[in-house]
């Protein structure tokens, strides 16, 4: 099957009811809160993403488009700017940070999410910011995240307490020139839905 062209797209106040479907679907809802809640209420994810939106918050948030389809939302931002984080994991390089969320059933745990990832960093991640590196911080216990992040090119860099979510998380890193020198063998290989 011939792969799919991935696309990101700054996220959007219409896209506020498809984001609200997707933090309540199960294999979502498992892992990902909203200002401490499961299961968020449209007005939740209004109030926490309409900011982000809007440029009043330093996390940057995009819709994945997959051949045009919004499938899913990855937000990113400069761990500088959130310097409790920072220091509570111990970075000390300049680096930024993302998350990932493949919101549609039909899309998930089929080989997409490491590639989406791939892509965000080249396109996204080391064109927008001034950083040396790329950081993650999946739960523990998110076997399938952490899979992906490491298909992505992620290594383990150490395992954290995360005192505002009361969990233990992994920080996994990515450098800068690892996705310059994948750049210069001729970009990221897509695997499509069916390969
Ligand atoms: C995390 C996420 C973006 C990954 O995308 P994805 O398309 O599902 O990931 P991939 O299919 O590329 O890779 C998943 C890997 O986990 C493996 N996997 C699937 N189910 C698994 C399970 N129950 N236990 C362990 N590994 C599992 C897959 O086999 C695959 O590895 P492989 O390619 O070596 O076989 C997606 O699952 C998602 O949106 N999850 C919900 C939100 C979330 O957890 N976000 C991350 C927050 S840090």
């Amino acid at each position: 099957m011939k792969a799919g062209k991935i696309a990101f797209k700054r996220l959007k106040e219409t896209d506020l009811p498809l984001m609200h479907r997707w933090l309540n679907t199960p294999h979502v809802s498992e892992w990902w809160e909203v200002s401490g809640k499961k299961l968020p209420s449209l007005e939740t994810v209004r109030e926490k993403y309409l900011p982000r939106i809007k440029g009043n918050d330093p996390v940057d948030c995009f819709l994945i488009a997959y051949d045009g389809m919004p499938i899913g939302m990855v937000q990113s931002c400069k761990m500088d700017d959130f310097p409790a984080e920072k220091a509570n994991f111990n970075l000390d390089q300049s680096c930024a940070a993302i998350d990932i969320v493949i919101g549609e059933e039909d899309y998930v745990h089929r080989g997409l999410g490491s590639s989406i990832i791939r892509e965000f960093l080249k396109e996204v991640i080391f064109k927008k910011y001034a950083v040396d590196c790329c950081i993650v911080d999946p739960y523990v216990e998110n076997e399938i995240a952490i899979r992906a992040y490491n298909k992505a090119g992620f290594k383990y860099l150490k395992t954290v307490w995360y005192e505002k979510e009361s969990r233990r998380e992994h920080i996994l890193s990515i450098n800068r020139d690892e996705i310059e020198l994948d750049k210069e063998k001729g970009g990221v290989k897509y695997k499509g839905l069916d390969t």
